[in-house]
């Protein structure tokens, strides 16, 4: 969602913030802006539309001189995305200025007083109250502004704040959305996502709620909102620059779709030891893992994808009983948690708004809550008690590929893990498990390798207007994604669909020459699906197998057929996603799509 930089040091600010700002715009945004500080007054820029129309505004930073600033992206909520409703926003004489990521909950009744007040709102945001109330605080001392602020105002937020009156440093605060204090040499920045400033630092400081942070060109202090000096340990990203960069590809999909053997490699090979599986981080015994009562798995969109596939895996594997719910469907739904249940929430951000709030829900049940997550240090790998890492790296196109993919890794050590405490893997099937697994990088290159024939049916299908994905069991969880990648980037409307439940309705949309892609890797399931294809060709259908070696039947009835790679039916879907996400992936190209940044999506979803 919306993006936040902040810089204060010896270059122009400006520069540094239209770079930070290209990096955020992976996050989803419809607008754009930056203050900067001049040295007598704070200037503003602003603009509807990409950041090239800030660029160009302000001759790439040239018409906004000065060593302090802020800049923002936003993905509009309150307001539409317009010149008036970009950020910052600024008080009556434009001494203070301020760019927020999050919601002000209870905007309307602080609007409301301060208009009675005299202040003129010239935007429809919530934001806009926070200068004015800076304002109204204000009798030299900033910090003191800003906590009687923070005592006024209800909500998820992260601000950075600039007072043309203490032009030495930059304010930043947050309050469940995410903050970084970026540290350098003579320079320091803040950023709501590091990818904004790994080219300049990979030192920062995660703020933690209501800390207020004082960034001056040469030191950083942190307060609480008593006024108390506070410790903070930077920490080193290990990222490094040019994975938060296209590397020659056309897209960071694409590239991200190329990167998943390694992925999944490093997702595997730090929790295989001996030929066992050993997950560090959930500091749990055997003993302990048996005695769980059920399994919660909480997440949303392309992560809850993953749970429904681990559901499967879990009940088949380890024989307990696991329930996948949507975040914001668990939160409202006053689920049946008992203190011995284990509930494992999967987030690649770490800071979707539901999944957080899930898990804060889950953990006043008193049960156990395990993250798995992929960026390092984000609320929810924070609040969890403990965190399953998928060292994916920095995702930027919008649409989750490898994080996907080395979520679904995880959840398979998981599982076999709880399979092997209740005493039902063990053994010869133990190893072999675990050899599948690790072949299952190679497998996926192999796939990936293999991508002509996939942009050959993708080209014949960019003119589409529905897409059908079917599956039963694994294969139905797996089309759940394909269907997401599909509809997210290219905009043709797509469905996933059980296959036994399409002649119950759907079956009534089949026209001639509709798409089904059919996936069939499950060896108990092949003749229900061979039934289910042969339904929909009956119908005008054509179809895209996705299959296992053997399947002669399937072949033969299909139109097109992709062969995956011999694995354990439990992890064919690892494989199977690969052509899915590639026909996504050519058919939105071939549709002139913006891959990486669909339209009315953000990366990471902070508000409910
Ligand atoms: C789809 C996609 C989203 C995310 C969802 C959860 O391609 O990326 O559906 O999976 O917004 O995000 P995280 O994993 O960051 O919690």
């Amino acid at each position: 969602m919306c993006g936040i930089i902040g810089y204060i040091g010896k270059n122009k600010a400006a520069t540094v913030l239209l770079d930070g700002l290209e990096r955020l715009e992976y996050r989803g945004y419809d607008s754009a802006g930056m203050a900067v500080y001049d040295g007598e007054k704070i200037n503003l820029a602003k603009a509807a539309g990409r950041l090239n129309v800030l660029y160009n505004l302000t001759r790439g930073g040239e018409t906004l001189p000065g060593g302090l600033g802020i800049g923002h992206t936003r993905w509009a909520t309150h307001g539409g995305p317009n010149t008036d409703n970009a950020h910052p926003h600024v008080n009556r004489d434009r001494s203070i200025a301020v760019v927020m990521n999050g919601i002000i909950e209870n905007y309307l009744p602080l609007r409301k007083r301060l208009i009675a007040r005299g202040y003129e709102f010239v935007s429809e945001t919530d934001t806009e109250v926070l200068p004015h109330l800076l304002d109204h605080y204000y009798s030299g001392d900033p910090r003191k502004a800003i906590i009687r602020m923070l005592h006024r105002i209800e909500g998820s937020f992260a601000l950075g704040i600039i007072f043309k009156d203490h032009p030495d440093t930059l304010y930043a605060v947050r309050k469940n959305c995410p903050l970084i204090v970026g540290i350098g040499e003579g320079e320091n920045f803040i950023a709501s996502d590091v990818t904004a400033i790994l080219r300049h630092t990979r030192k920062v400081v995660y703020v933690d709620n209501m800390e207020i942070a004082e960034i001056r060109t040469d030191r950083v202090d942190y307060y609480s909102m008593d006024e108390e000096v506070l410790e903070k340990t930077p920490t080193t990203v290990d990222w490094d620059v040019s994975a938060a960069e296209k590397g020659g590809y056309e897209h960071f999909m694409l590239k991200e779709m190329m990167e998943q053997p390694k992925v999944v490699r490093d997702t595997l090979s730090p929790r295989l030891q001996n030929g066992r599986i050993v997950i560090e981080e959930l500091k749990m015994t055997e003993e302990e893992l048996a005695a769980v009562n059920k399994v919660f798995i909480v997440a949303c969109g392309s992560a809850y994808h993953t749970g429904v596939v681990a559901k499967y895996i879990f009940e088949n594997l380890a024989r307990m009983p696991v329930e996948v719910d949507l975040a914001s469907e668990f939160r409202y739904r006053d689920p049946l948690l008992k203190h011995d249940d284990l509930v494992v929430v999967i987030s690649q951000s770490g800071e979707t708004a539901d999944t957080l709030e899930a898990l804060k829900m889950a953990k006043e049940v008193g049960c156990k809550i395990l993250a798995i997550v992929n960026v390092v240090g984000s609320s929810i790998a924070r609040e969890a008690d403990f965190v399953m890492y998928t060292w994916a790296g920095p995702e930027i196109a919008v649409a989750t590929t490898k994080a996907y993919s080395a979520q679904l890794i995880a959840l398979y050590l998981l599982a076999m893990k709880f399979a092997g405490a209740r005493g039902f893997l063990h053994g010869r099937k133990y190893k072999a498990m675990i050899d599948e697994m690790t072949k299952l990088p190679e497998q996926i290159e192999m796939l990936l390798n293999n991508r002509e024939e996939i942009q050959r049916i993708a080209s014949r299908y960019i003119a589409a207007r529905d897409v059908f994905f079917i599956g039963r069991g694994i294969d139905y969880a797996i089309s759940l994604e394909g269907s997401l990648k599909l509809k997210e980037i290219s905009y043709i409307h797509s469905e996933a669909y059980a296959a036994g439940e399409l002649k119950h309705g759907t079956i009534s949309l089949v026209e001639e020459g509709t798409l089904f892609a059919a996936v069939a890797t499950q060896p108990a399931l092949k003749d229900k699906m061979l039934s289910n294809i042969k339904e929909v060709k009956a119908r005008g259908a054509v179809v895209l197998a996705v299959t296992t070696m053997g399947s002669s039947e399937i072949e033969n009835a299909a139109d097109y057929t992709v062969t995956l790679p011999e694995t354990n039916p439990l992890f064919a879907d690892s494989l199977a996603i690969i052509p899915l996400q590639m026909l996504a992936y050519y058919i939105a190209v071939g549709r002139g799509c913006d891959v990486d940044k669909p339209r009315n999506l953000a990366k990471s979803v902070t508000v409910e």
